[in-house]
């Protein structure tokens, strides 16, 4: 199904603010053994740009965080897989993700992290929406914040759809549901 997508960051100001990431990660890691872990699949295209942006050494990982959220309760539980994800233990890992809603993702990865022996756990996330918030977590690096409206692109889908635009949209002439979906960051 198609619907209208109107442009809420332009791919010319992300990729300005992702060049100024990179700049800052790069300053902020210099002489440490840095790995970027990028939560599966939002993060994709962040990923590809940041890194080339950075051009100290650094490590690239992947890993896939699924939460369900039932119906009828706010309650999250989240499926781990980090079988793409090498060893982090004494690595300065820094977390990228595509958005911070909730927060549950994040601080879930971050305690998960910590308990396989990171030696220090920053994040970093495209997006940051306002007003959704439900678990006190500061990104260290944030590109934008955004007002509470649902955004595709860039790596952010609606369905898994939408992923591969340059720009950052808020999906028009459609009634977003979030509820009981299996949904991949
Ligand atoms: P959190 O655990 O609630 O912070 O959820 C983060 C995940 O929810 C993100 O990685 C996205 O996959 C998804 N998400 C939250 N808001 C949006 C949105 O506006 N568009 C697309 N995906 C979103
Ligand atoms: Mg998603």
């Amino acid at each position: 199904m198609d619907h209208k997508v109107e442009t809420l960051i332009s791919e010319s100001e992300i990729q300005d603010r992702v060049r100024s990431l990179g700049r800052q990660i790069e300053a902020d890691y210099h002489d440490k053994p840095l790995t970027i872990l990028a939560v599966l699949t939002g993060s994709l295209i962040m990923l590809a740009d940041l890194v080339r942006r950075i051009s100290i050494p650094h490590r690239i990982a992947l890993i896939q965080a699924s939460s369900y959220r039932g119906a009828t309760t706010v309650a999250t539980t989240l499926v781990i897989n980090e079988s793409f994800a090498p060893d982090v233990a004494n690595r300065d890992v820094l977390l990228l993700d595509d958005i911070l809603d909730t927060g549950q993702t994040l601080t879930a990865l971050i305690r998960h992290l910590a308990d396989r022996g990171a030696r220090s756990v920053r994040t970093a996330v495209l997006l940051r929406k306002i007003g959704r918030q439900e678990v006190p977590i500061e990104p260290d690096y944030c590109g934008f914040t955004i007002p509470d409206v649902f955004v595709v692109g860039y790596g952010l889908d609606f369905n898994d759809d939408y992923r591969h635009l340059p720009y950052v949209g808020v999906l028009k002439e459609q009634e977003v549901v979030r509820d009981t979906q299996l949904q991949d960051s």
